[in-house]
């Protein structure tokens, strides 16, 4: 885990309160795994607040951030620039294992996409995508996506763009033609409880990342505690360190 302070490489606004950042950190980029995510210093909060890694570059030693602005935190860093650094806390997080030789559905919803895209460039053709948003004009990244896989499919709340509905609409079909595949989701606890039920009842494996409230993120305060079910019994895993990447089928989405 390392903590300094990296430059803003690239800047762009990809959408109505959304922003896509290059990050100039050669040796975060060597350590991190899609999946991960990093603590953000934002200005003199207290708190660091945290974005997941969506694409990860080593060769030229860069991470993308894709983050949307909620509150005071993200507002203050869309409000930094190229050129200018960020203290960044990370990789934190288990992140992905992925099995590019296998086919896998990535899964993202509204800002759930970006730590899906890192995962679906890893297995490249073998890769399909459902993103689900809540309609056209909150649409992210999908070019990026169109890129790397093979399938994209976009469903909006609306039906203003793709399929009117929400992602397990398609999965549900989806899962017939591609009973083997691995589903990877991030998106709203509805969505992922969803994607979870869908995958259990066809016996398809399905990892989650998981979005908690946090304080430390790494593991030292419980603040972003969930309850699973693991082979030998109930417990409390913290999101920032046991996660966020969980097998769907321990999680509790009702604790
Ligand atoms: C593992 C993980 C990965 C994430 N990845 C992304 C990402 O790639 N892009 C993105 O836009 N957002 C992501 N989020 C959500 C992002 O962290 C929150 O939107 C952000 O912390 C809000 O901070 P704020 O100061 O702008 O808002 P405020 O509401 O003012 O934040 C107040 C406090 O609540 C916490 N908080 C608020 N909302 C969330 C939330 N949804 N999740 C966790 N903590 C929250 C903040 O850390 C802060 O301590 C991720 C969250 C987690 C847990
Ligand atoms: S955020 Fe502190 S234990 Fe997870």
């Amino acid at each position: 885990m390392l903590q300094a302070f990296y430059k803003i490489q690239s800047k762009e606004q990809i959408g109505k309160a959304t922003y896509s950042f290059v990050i100039d950190c050669p040796p975060l980029a060597h350590e991190s795994r899609c999946g991960c995510f990093v603590h953000v210093q934002c200005g003199e909060k207290p708190l660091r607040r945290p974005i997941s890694i969506s694409e990860i570059d080593a060769e030229n030693g860069t991470i993308t951030l894709v983050f949307e602005v909620r509150g005071e935190g993200t507002q203050w860093l869309s409000e930094r620039g190229v050129g200018d650094e960020i203290n960044i806390l990370g990789p934190l997080g288990n992140g992905f294992f992925p099995e590019p030789d296998k086919p896998a559905i990535f899964i993202g919803g509204g800002i759930g996409c970006p730590p899906m895209l890192g995962a679906a460039q890893t297995y490249g053709k073998n890769a399909e995508a459902i993103l689900g948003f809540r309609s056209k004009e909150h649409m992210i990244l999908l070019e990026k996506f169109q890129a790397c896989c093979k399938c994209v499919d976009v469903t909006t709340n609306d039906g203003s763009f793709g399929t009117k509905g929400f992602v397990t609409d398609v999965l549900r079909d989806k899962l017939q033609s591609e009973p083997d595949a691995v589903v990877y989701a991030c998106g709203p606890m509805p969505m992922l409880k969803g994607v979870a039920e869908l995958c259990a009842k066809r016996q398809v494996k399905c990892y989650v990342s998981l979005e908690q409230r946090m304080g430390c993120g790494i593991g030292a305060c419980l603040v972003c505690a969930c309850k699973t079910h693991e082979k030998d019994g109930e417990h409390m895993r913290h999101v920032c360190k046991n996660g966020p990447v969980f097998d769907a089928r321990e999680v509790d989405f009702h604790g």
